[in-house]
């Protein structure tokens, strides 16, 4: 789905989330919802929050009381670094919610990465009760290169397919991550990826549209087995579409 821009952008995943949530709690006591990083989602959690004090999205309201939050990944940094994406969230969502989600579960950037890593699995294994994840809705964003989560092309974190988190390498600084992992992705019951910027459009249009026998790009391997999986991006990014 394309929608103008940036605002529109934020609305219509807050709106997304609200819906998939409330279907989920309908049936169940808790909505396990992973969140992404990066700048991108910051509108879409803000919008989140506001709503939670009552304005903003309408159509569907949120009881966080029932929410546990994850992290699809984390910058290997203390969870008060400007780098950090805990800190992005804290500042865009927990900061700001009138109520608080039932629990956060935050990857410790602060630790050596595969110590973080394995916690993180654990944690997730117990918060879950299974060794490989079912979450209820997965928010990812797409990187210029085609990453998504911490998922860069080439890295050897795409080839696992036991573990639902591991460490990796990114190319661009902080360096070090923890990150979700494809068969993580794959047992998903929903995955929605927000784009935005025409910085992004040669790539959207990449993992879209791919080229046949082109290598895929880790932002095309995400393919949940029987969740559904969504697009929002804004017209800049959507342009070479
Ligand atoms: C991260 C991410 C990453 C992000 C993309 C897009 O920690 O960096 O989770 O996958 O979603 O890099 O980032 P922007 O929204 O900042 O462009």
């Amino acid at each position: 789905m394309i929608l103008q821009d940036a605002g529109a952008l934020a609305l219509e995943g807050a709106r997304r989330v609200a819906v998939r949530a409330a279907r989920v709690l309908a049936a169940r006591s808790r909505f396990r919802l992973v969140l992404a990083g990066g700048a991108t989602p910051r509108g879409l959690y803000e919008q989140l929050a506001a709503a939670s004090g009552g304005e903003g999205i309408d159509d569907a309201s949120l009881d966080w009381s029932r929410v546990e939050l994850f992290f699809g990944d984390e910058r290997v940094v203390p969870p008060d670094d400007p780098a950090s994406n805990y800190r992005m969230v804290r500042e865009s969502l927990l900061d700001r919610l009138v109520r608080a989600p039932a629990q956060v579960h935050r990857i410790e950037g602060e630790l050596p990465p595969a110590a973080a890593a394995a916690r993180y699995a654990r944690r997730v294994g117990i918060a879950l009760g299974s060794r490989i994840p079912r979450f209820d809705l997965v928010l990812l964003g797409l990187g210029t290169d085609g990453h998504t989560a911490s998922l860069f092309p080439g890295s050897p974190a795409l080839d696992e397919r036991a573990r639902p988190f591991v460490p990796a390498r990114a190319p661009v600084a902080p360096h070090d991550r923890v990150t979700v992992t494809l068969p993580a992705l794959r047992a998903a019951g929903e995955i929605l990826f927000l784009v935005g910027g025409v910085a992004k459009a040669t790539a959207l249009a990449r993992v879209l549209r791919p080229v046949a026998g082109a290598e895929p790009l880790p932002a095309a391997r995400v393919r949940p087995a029987s969740g559904r999986l969504t697009w929002l991006a804004d017209e800049a990014a959507a342009v070479s579409l």
